[in-house]
């Protein structure tokens, strides 16, 4: 088993497999300064199922794919059903803004994959076109919809919470995702990337969201999936389902964090909040082995010693918090 500094397993692998997206959520896009990957950059689904591969050799078990919207990247669906061929064990999940489901719902599923995040922060037509600039909330809904008539499961809602935005719509999130056998899953607002002007302020905590859920809808707490989750679950003690909360602002999980993060141009990050990361493309482009790849990527991981959230936690408390550079979530994937 390959640990850390701080002795943590590598378990979870992140592909970013753009950095293009459909939307520009303002609590994500960077401002215009932002350069694009170049296409040529962008590592090619040969070079991806071949590092997903190392990493399974590493004892890599869950690969999540990611962006940007992953859904624009043409052929998605053929990366998945390769990933799928060659490391059937694996357990592969997708997150997604939705809003190109509807079409590709039944081509992703028919490739072998079952299990997706969407990301949903409100239900309201106008506040939607609000948040993500561009988006269409019926299409989304539509999106998730044909998700689930395609067989996926579990469907995960993720909504960002930031105060004075979505945070009146906490509980018809919740109704939506009961009603609709979704698991809902609500995310602490965090300052990733350099220009969502973040605010501890703006955060709503996971303790305001589990208080607000649970005077409507009683739940226990169940804790973290495979103890290393990002979010603690809860279970209805009606029965009929789960949510999670992702408190990485005011309760984080650094010491138990096992992610590590491939961008779409072929960098290995190991926190997601990074200033920045470690080119495995260059040995990918230029005739290395596997086990040439593997050995680097064991020496980053071996010095890993990100605690960012740890840190920012206890600057927040006194009061020697400020903005650090970091990768746009866009790039390294969220
Ligand atoms: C960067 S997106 C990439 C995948 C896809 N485009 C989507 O929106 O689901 C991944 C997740 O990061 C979340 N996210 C983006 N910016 C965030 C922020 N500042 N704080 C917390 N979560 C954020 C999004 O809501 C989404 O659930
Ligand atoms: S959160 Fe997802 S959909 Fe929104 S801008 Fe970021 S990558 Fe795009």
């Amino acid at each position: 088993m390959t640990v850390d500094a701080l002795g943590r397993a590598m378990r979870d692998l992140r592909v970013s497999v753009t950095d293009r997206c459909n939307f520009r959520c303002s609590y994500c896009m960077p401002f215009d300064e932002y350069t694009w990957i170049e296409r040529n950059q962008v590592l090619s689904f040969e070079e991806i199922v071949r590092v997903v591969g190392i990493f399974e050799g590493l004892g890599v078990r869950k690969v999540r794919l990611t962006g940007g919207e992953p859904l624009v990247r043409r052929d998605l669906d053929q990366l998945i059903q390769r990933i799928n061929s060659h490391y059937a064990t694996l357990d592969l999940s997708l997150t997604t803004n939705g809003a190109l489901l509807g079409t590709q719902a039944a081509s992703l599923y028919a490739a072998g994959l079952r299990r997706i995040n969407v990301s949903l922060d409100t239900l309201r037509p106008d506040r939607f076109r609000q948040i993500t600039k561009r988006g269409d909330l019926q299409e989304v809904l539509a999106g998730i919809e044909a998700a689930k008539r395609s067989g996926m499961s579990p469907i995960k809602i993720n909504a960002v919470i930031i105060r004075g935005t979505n945070d009146d719509e906490i509980l018809d999130l919740v109704r939506y995702a009961r009603n609709n056998q979704f698991e809902m899953r609500f995310i602490e607002y965090m300052d990733v990337g350099n220009a969502n002007n973040w605010t501890l302020d703006k955060t709503i905590t996971k303790r305001e969201i589990l208080d607000t859920v649970h005077a409507e809808f009683p739940v226990r707490e169940i804790g973290r999936a495979n103890g290393s989750a990002p979010a603690i679950d809860y279970a209805f003690l009606d029965g009929s389902g789960e949510i999670g909360i992702i408190g990485s602002v005011t309760e984080p999980f650094c010491s138990s964090c096992t992610r590590v993060r491939l961008t779409a141009d072929g960098k290995l990050v190991t926190c997601l909040f990074s200033e920045s990361g470690i080119d495995i493309k260059g040995l990918l482009r230029n005739g290395a082995d596997d086990e040439q790849i593997r050995q680097q990527i064991i020496a980053i991981w071996s010095a890993r010693s990100d605690r960012y959230s740890d840190i920012r936690w206890e600057n927040l408390r006194n009061g020697r918090y400020t903005a650090a550079k970091k990768i746009e979530m866009i790039t390294l994937g969220g």
